[in-house]
C-alpha cells in the first residue's frame, strides 16, 4: 500500500476503524518529525509486528516550555514523507496545530505523578504533562494499537506506560533500543543544532554514561560515586554544560543508594543551543546469603 498523508482526525479515525474492522492490527509511531534512523527503527518494528502502520508528525507546543525551542524546532515534511514511505508506513498523520488544538489551548491535561518528577521533570517542569496530554489525545484518535517509543527518551516511555496503565488505554506500549551514530552519539532531531565543534564533542555524553556503567559493573555501589564518574567525564569537555547525570532505579526512576537491581544511568547536557539527553542500562545482582 503506498503512503497516504492524512491531515484530519476524522479521516484518520475512519481509515483505522475500517482496518480494525477488517481484522488488521494497527501499529502507531508518534513523532515530532525531522525523522532520522532512530524514528525509522520504530517504524520498521511496527511494520514487522502489525498490519497497518501509522506515523504522526506533530510538533506539540504543549510540551515546550516558554523559553524552549518550539519555533526553532527543525521541520522537513518532504524528507519525512520520503523516510516514512521507505519504511513502509501506510498512513502519515500530519495535523495542523489548529486541528489538534482548535482553541489554541486545552483545558484538560494529563499529568503522571512521581515518574514525571525527577530528571527531565526537574529541568523541564511542564514537559511531561505536555507529552502525556498529546500522547493521550493521539491514542484517542488512533484507537486500539501497539505504539512504538524509543528508549532514547527513557523517562518518556515510563510516563507513557504509567498513563496507559492508570487510564486503561487500549494500547500496547513497545520500547525500542536507542539508535546511535558510530561514535556513540544518540540520533536526535536536535543534533541539527550542533556546530561542527559541538558535534565533535557531543559523544562525550555516551562516553560518560558508559564510564558510569563500567563503574557499576566493576562493583561500585554508591550512587554518588557513579554520579561523580559521569560528571568528571563531562567536565573534561569544555563545550559540554552538564544539566544532570544520575543513576536511578529503572522502574521508579528514583535514586537508589546503595545501587541494586535494574538501574538506568541518564544524562542531559547542553552544547551551545542544543540540549541533548541519553541513557544506558546497568544491572546489579542482589547479594545473596
Ligand atoms: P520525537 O523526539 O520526534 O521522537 C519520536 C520517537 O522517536 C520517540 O519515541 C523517541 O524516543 C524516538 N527516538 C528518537 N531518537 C531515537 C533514537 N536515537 N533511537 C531510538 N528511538 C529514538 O518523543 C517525541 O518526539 C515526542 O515527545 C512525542 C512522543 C511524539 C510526543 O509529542
Amino acid at each position: 500500500m503506498p503512503l497516504t498523508t492524512v491531515t484530519t482526525i476524522v479521516e484518520l479515525r475512519h481509515a483505522l476503524d475500517a482496518a480494525r474492522a477488517a481484522g488488521q492490527r494497527v501499529g502507531f509511531v508518534p513523532t515530532m518529525g525531522y525523522l532520522h534512523a532512530g524514528h525509522a527503527a520504530l517504524m520498521a518494528a511496527a511494520r514487522v509486528d502489525t498490519d497497518v502502520v501509522v506515523t504522526s508528525v506533530f510538533v506539540n507546543p504543549l510540551q515546550f516550555g516558554p523559553n524552549e525551542d518550539l519555533d526553532a524546532y527543525p521541520r522537513d515534511l518532504p524528507a519525512d514523507t520520503a523516510l516514512a514511505e521507505a519504511e513502509g508506513v501506510d498512513l502519515l498523520f500530519v495535523p495542523a496545530t489548529a486541528e489538534m488544538y482548535p482553541d489554541g489551548s486545552v483545558r484538560t491535561t494529563v499529568t503522571v505523578a512521581e515518574v514525571s518528577a525527577p530528571l527531565e521533570g526537574r529541568s523541564r517542569p511542564t514537559h511531561f504533562a505536555g507529552v502525556a496530554t498529546v500522547v493521550a489525545k493521539l491514542f484517542a484518535i488512533v484507537g486500539p494499537c501497539a505504539a512504538y517509543f524509543g528508549e532514547k527518551d527513557f523517562q518518556q516511555v515510563a510516563v507513557v506506560r504509567r498513563m496507559v496503565s492508570d487510564l486503561s488505554l487500549p494500547v500496547e506500549v513497545v520500547a525500542c533500543a536507542t539508535v546511535r551514530e558510530s561514535d556513540g552519539l544518540a540520533l536526535s532531531s536536535r543534533n541539527a543544532y550542533l556546530t561542527a565543534d559541538e558535534r565533535a564533542a557531543a559523544p562525550v555524553v555516551h562516553r560518560a554514561l558508559q564510564a558510569g556503567r563500567a563503574a557499576v559493573e566493576a562493583g561500585e555501589r554508591s550512587a554518588a560515586a557513579v554520579r561523580s564518574v559521569m560528571t568528571e567525564v563531562i567536565g573534561a569537555e569544555p563545550r559540554a554544560d552538564l544539566d544532570y547525570a544520575e543513576v536511578v532505579d529503572a522502574a521508579t526512576l528514583q535514586v537508589v543508594d546503595p545501587l541494586v537491581g535494574e538501574l538506568r544511568l541518564l544524562a542531559a547536557v547542553r552544547f551551545g543551543r542544543a540540549r541533548l539527553i541519553d541513557n544506558v542500562g546497568a544491572h546489579v545482582l542482589p547479594v545473596v546469603g
